[in-house]
């Protein structure tokens, strides 16, 4: 690598792209799509994580002017079936009208102010009523009733409308921007919804398991613990002898959406014992089942699970290639969503602030199932909150193993934001390739901060 040309050295051997090339399949372009280019080496200050005055800044520049997700379409079911979304200090209430139509709304009452529904609660109702005098108003946000409207002449119905925040789905996603002037979600998911299109509709899935986790760190630390395979080594080491990390492959295709692709059923370029196919299947825990000569531990446990997830969903998967199966594919939607295409991990994620403290962050874990085109809506289940010194993998539906991954994820939080206090350097150095996507990150909320 020559020093003057950053970031295009890689790690020797086999990306995760030429892997999923040579496994035979016919993988959507979007899947192998390449897009890479250096962002710069700068370190990103700690100041960012831990300093009061930038988390008002994003309180003020970022939460209030980007779309985020706040839940899917089939919690709001039904005519009156309202919910809460809370970002910092931000609360907005998100109900499906008598018209069925959604609409969301700042959620505080025109009178003194008081919140209209409590904060992350969801529920059914026939009207808007503030629990403090009683003022009301309709599912669409007309105001309906005033006690005592004698003593209030000033307040007219057409004043007295609640505000709107804008609102709009996607892939079974409902999205809210609190800016009036907001472009459309379109425009944020650019690259993504292109991607997503036919095969990954995310609106052919449903909610099968979905966890809420109090992290201690700020929330851009708690989501860039999941946006680089560079921490597999330390971190998940039990996992080399199987899965990719150094040869994953970083793409950064907008400034809102990035991804990457490991691969399992391949080990780390790190693990350098011989193992033989057989011995790599035996590892993936995929038990009782033999790799014929020729064929790769990734090819047999895609296969499998071919067989037995299209069994459990009623979904064909025959086209779905090994990579789609069984890969980890995520990619990132600016500011705090991560969607996973794959089949056996299908996850989504969500991390933001809990008040005003910088040091608190919520994640969101859900796993999205396949279901057959065309299968009704049912509420999903409700979120399983777990506790912060409870094991993911005690939580019930949890896979195990896949639970001690993401205490291996989320023990790392708490010592790494005290370091960003305690550190004598400014701030983190990241890596040219692996780490671009956090870079990126950064230059996005750098964006939004310098907006008017
Ligand atoms: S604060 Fe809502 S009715 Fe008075
Ligand atoms: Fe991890």
């Amino acid at each position: 690598m020559a020093l003057d040309d950053p970031g295009h050295a890689r790690c020797p051997g086999p990306a995760a792209r030429d892997i999923i090339l040579a496994d035979g399949w016919h993988v959507p372009d979007a899947l192998v799509a390449e897009s890479y280019a250096f962002l710069g080496d700068e370190d990103i200050g700690y100041d960012r994580y831990v300093s009061p005055a930038f988390f008002e800044r994003e309180m003020t520049h970022l939460w209030p002017r980007t779309w985020q997700w706040v839940c899917r379409e089939e919690n709001l079911l039904e005519a009156g079936d309202w919910l809460t979304y809370d970002v910092g200090r931000h609360s907005v209430l998100i109900v499906r009208g008598d018209d069925m139509a959604i609409r969301a709304f700042p959620n505080a009452c025109l009178h003194r102010g008081t919140q209209l529904k409590r904060s992350n609660e969801s529920g059914a109702a026939t009207e808007l009523r503030c629990p403090f005098h009683g003022w009301s108003w309709t599912l669409e946000g007309g105001l309906k009733n005033v006690p005592c409207r004698w003593d209030f002449p000033h307040v007219t119905d057409e004043a007295y409308a609640l505000p709107r925040v804008k609102v709009e789905t996607w892939g079974g996603f409902v999205f809210v921007n609190m800016d009036p002037a907001a472009a459309p979600l379109a425009d944020q998911l650019g690259p993504l919804a292109e991607h997503f299109r036919g095969r990954w509709d995310l609106a052919n899935r449903r909610v099968s398991l979905h966890l809420q986790k109090e992290l201690p760190t700020n929330w851009k630390a708690a989501q860039e613990a999941f946006l680089e395979a560079y921490h597999v080594y330390e971190t998940h080491a039990q996992g080399l002898a199987t899965a990719g990390d150094a040869n994953a492959n970083y793409d950064i295709f907008s400034d809102h959406v990035t991804r990457f692709v490991h691969t399992i059923g391949t080990p780390s370029p790190h693990y350098t014992q011989a193992q033989t196919q057989q011995e790599i299947l035996d590892k993936m825990r995929v038990d009782g089942v033999l790799v014929p000569e020729g064929r790769t531990a990734r090819s047999v446990a895609a296969e499998k699970l071919r067989a037995q997830i299209g069994a459990e969903t009623g979904v064909d998967l025959a086209d779905y290639s090994d990579s789609e199966m069984l890969d980890s594919i995520e990619y990132h939607l600016f500011p705090n969503m991560c969607l996973f295409p794959g089949v056996s991990l299908p996850m989504i994620y969500r991390f933001r602030p809990i008040g005003m403290d910088p040091g608190r962050t919520l994640f969101d874990l859900m796993f999205l199932k396949l279901v057959p085109e065309g299968t009704p809506m049912d509420y999903p289940p409700d979120p399983i909150p777990v506790a912060a010194e409870q094991s993911y993998a005690d939580a019930p539906g949890m896979n195990p193993g896949l639970g001690a991954v993401y205490d291996q994820d989320t023990d790392n939080l708490a010592m790494q934001y005290r370091g960003f206090q305690a550190s004598a350097k400014r701030g983190q150095t990241l890596g040219n390739y692996q780490e671009a996507r956090i870079r990126r990150f950064h230059q996005t909320i750098d964006d939004y901060l310098g907006r008017p």
